[in-house]
């Protein structure tokens, strides 16, 4: 009984760690910027998969990770948002955001995430 239930962990752990293998490239310099100026941060990535879907996050210095835009791998429009727009080049694999007209408040850590279709673990 215990061994099969440690064994069910172990799979379980596998499946996530196939999952959150790193698989997105960003630069990870800081950039300084005008207020007021556009920001243009790229993010390529790798899969396998046709469908995906991809994220961009904003993390400010209070630590609170902020959803931004959501692209889909099948979508034939770039996602936008108010001042932030993407530009998904599916060909080349990467995600770019904009931010245009930047504030004070854009200041923050960004982070592109990719999410592939669930892996089964059964
Ligand atoms: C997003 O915009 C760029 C630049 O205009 C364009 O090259 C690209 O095809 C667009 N992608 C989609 C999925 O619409």
């Amino acid at each position: 009984m215990l061994l099969s239930s440690l064994l069910k962990v172990a799979v379980a752990s596998l499946c996530l760690a196939s999952i959150i293998a790193q698989k997105v490239t960003q630069d990870p310099q800081p950039m300084l910027v005008w207020e007021k100026e556009a920001v243009t941060l790229d993010c390529t990535y790798d899969t396998i998969e046709s469908s995906y879907s991809l994220f961009w996050y904003k993390q400010p210095s209070s630590g609170a990770v902020i959803f931004l835009l959501r692209q889909d791998s099948h979508s034939k429009q770039n996602a936008t948002d108010g001042r932030y727009s993407l530009n998904f080049q599916r060909a080349s694999k990467s995600i770019t955001l904009v931010i245009s007209a930047s504030q004070l408040e854009d200041s923050a850590v960004y982070f592109c995430a990719l999410r592939e279709p669930t892996v089964r673990c059964t």
